[in-house]
């Protein structure tokens, strides 16, 4: 039997960052696109009614999204409001008001972790969580004991198949265009492995810094910001096998084995830095030792991979806002060893643009030497894309759990990077608007060198 829709939306945090840069907009998208039609109640402590709330998701809406005067009219019709502390019994028999008829509420819990057991016991005495599902945003926990602790308080009142971890970077459409490249096509297959790959670089780099966010920032670092999750997902999707069935769980089955197949990480395995300044951020300590940029080294232990390092990099305030692959082929035998031939790439960019190049070397005009050339398939966005916030909402809310973090494989990924996370390995300075690292030790740097992102 398909999963039950959900017939409301609950989420928590409403009045807060994520749900005014990330959350309206993506309602918003969906009543665009005909996929919501259920109340939507917002949760916050705040004083707040529900004007406020309309103006607040009107605002956000115009800022971070496509204002519509006719959709936001239906959004506004279905909008709801309870003001009320999360500690409290009185603000959940309020929301079951509320909630009149609905069986089958999505419990989007946008707020920090350190309140998810209190909110959930709430829900269980007061039985708002009837038959439904609850969503829940990363960091999931800070490392795998708190992690598991999290898993935990969620099982203790929903079963997994009810529970959706977000990680937004598998709503991201390329992201999963990258599972399409490789089981859509026969091309990349053959030289997907140890045989033919020297290896695979993955850069994350954004040309800002915290945003306003120190506070957050400070607790959490590039690591668990961004790496243990959003690049991991990404890592998994490159070197996962292919799913034996296209159901949520054959896919998901096949990532955890791309997890467990990488050691955990030793020191020597990561670099760290911070950007020249970081330290006057609001909300910053003032001798902080977080890191605003790394480098990992990971190996992938498996038939496929054994033997090809996986190099991971993140940061904030460098050269370029970028996501991109770089897949590096080994030296081919080769008659013109003369002609300074570059390896064969093949690199695929997740954003700003979606792209896949395939670099080869070509004979230069004279004929004398090689030059590397791309061949390139490249689209910019479109505004009618579908946003990975609405594509994760909409996921949940149908019950389709594919995109979402399962609690195996959250636990794995702690599992990979808790002993450096707590090493408290050196961190290094770096100006902002470079590449993190003045110098960056030999292990740590890919053969053939990181290949930096270039942004036209
Ligand atoms: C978030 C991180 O999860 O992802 C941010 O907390 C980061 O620090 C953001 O900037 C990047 O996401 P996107 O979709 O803008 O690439």
């Amino acid at each position: 039997m398909p999963p039950e829709r959900s017939d409301a939306l609950v989420f928590y945090g409403a009045t807060g960052d994520l749900a005014y840069k990330k959350i309206f907009p993506a309602l918003s998208a969906m009543i665009r696109r005909g996929t919501l039609n259920v109340p939507v109640i917002g949760v916050a402590k705040a004083g707040w009614n529900l004007d406020q709330l309309k103006a607040r998701a009107k605002d956000s809406i115009q800022k971070h999204g496509r204002f519509e005067e006719e959709n936001f009219a239906k959004l506004s019709a279905l909008l709801r409001y309870v003001d009320g502390d999360y500690r409290e019994q009185a603000t959940f028999l309020t929301l079951k008001k509320e909630l009149g008829n609905a069986k089958f509420p999505a419990h989007y819990l946008a707020i920090p972790p350190v309140l998810f057991a209190t909110l959930v016991e709430q829900l269980q005495k007061t039985q708002c969580d009837c038959q439904g599902r609850v969503i829940v945003e990363k960091p999931f926990g800070t490392d795998l004991e708190s992690a598991r602790r999290l898993n935990a308080v969620l099982l203790g009142a929903f079963d997994e198949k009810s529970i959706f971890r977000i990680d937004h970077y598998l709503g991201k459409r390329p992201v999963h265009n990258m599972l399409f490249s490789r089981f859509a096509n026969s091309l990349f297959e053959p030289f997907w492995n140890r045989t033919y790959i020297e290896n695979i670089q993955i850069t994350m780099a954004e040309n800002f810094g915290v945003q306003g966010r120190g506070a957050f920032y400070d607790q959490t670092g590039a690591i668990r910001d961004v790496m243990q999750n959003h690049l991991f997902q990404v890592l998994t999707n490159l070197a996962m096998e292919p799913p034996v069935r296209t159901d949520s769980e054959s896919i998901r089955d096949e990532k955890i084995k791309v997890l467990r197949a990488i050691p955990t990480l030793k020191p020597e395995d990561v670099l760290r830095g911070q950007f020249n300044g970081y330290r006057s951020e609001q909300g910053v300590a003032q001798g902080s030792t977080v890191e605003t940029f790394a480098i990992m080294r990971l190996e992938v232990d498996s038939w496929r991979w054994r033997g090809v390092p996986f190099f991971l990099r993140a940061g904030k305030q460098l050269p370029v806002t970028c996501t991109e692959v770089l897949i590096r082929l080994k030296q081919p035998p080769t008659m013109f060893c003369n002609y300074n031939l570059a390896c064969n790439t093949v690199r695929i960019r997740i954003s700003p643009d979606m792209t896949v190049a395939i670099g080869a070397n070509v004979p230069s005009a004279d004929e004398k030497s090689s030059v590397k050339s791309e061949m390139v398939a490249t689209r910019q966005p479109l505004p009618e894309d579908m946003d990975a916030y609405e594509r994760v909402l909409g996921d949940a809310m149908a019950g389709d759990p594919t995109l979402f973090a399962r609690e195996d494989s959250v636990e794995e990924a702690w599992r990979i990077v808790d002993p450096v996370i707590k090493a408290g390995t050196p961190v290094g300075t770096y100006e902002p608007g470079t590449w993190g690292a003045t110098s960056v030790p030999t292990r740590l740097t890919p053969q053939g060198g990181w290949d930096d992102p270039v942004v036209k």
